[in-house]
């Protein structure tokens, strides 16, 4: 692993440590305002802060998992470290793309 790849998988573990738990407080939060797709669209709709909040969280998630991916990679499957490199990265992409999409779809106006 990199130096910077290190560094990155671990800050974005620190990052996502707290995140963790104010996603649970807002989980909390939810339960008591009602579960239904509508009730929850219409708290989340168009709320800047929280879809920042989240698409911060999926970038953090996304790069922390695409690094981390390629070690079990390498050790499960024998891969090249190159090759290994490049499904981690797609994985990350993968991640980024529909967490974002999702982020859209729930913070989005
Ligand atoms: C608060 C959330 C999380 C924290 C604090 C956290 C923390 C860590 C730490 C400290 C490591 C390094 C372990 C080592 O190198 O010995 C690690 C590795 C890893 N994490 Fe996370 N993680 C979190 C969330 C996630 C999520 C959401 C995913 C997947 C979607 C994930 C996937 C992985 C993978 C694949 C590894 C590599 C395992 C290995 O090297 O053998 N983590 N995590």
């Amino acid at each position: 692993m990199t130096p910077l790849a290190y560094l990155l998988q671990r800050g974005t573990a620190l990052i996502m440590a707290p995140m963790i738990l104010v996603h649970l407080a807002v989980i909390i939060m939810a339960v008591q305002g009602g579960l239904t797709g509508e009730e929850i669209l219409a708290r989340t709709r168009g709320n800047a802060l929280w879809a920042g909040f989240y698409a911060t969280f999926v970038l953090a998630a996304a790069v922390h998992a695409g690094i981390g991916l390629q070690t079990v990679i390498r050790e499960w499957t024998g891969m090249t470290t190159r090759g290994a490199a490049v499904t981690g990265h797609l994985f990350m992409l993968l991640l980024i793309v529909l967490g974002l999409r999702a982020v859209m779809g729930v913070y989005g106006a």
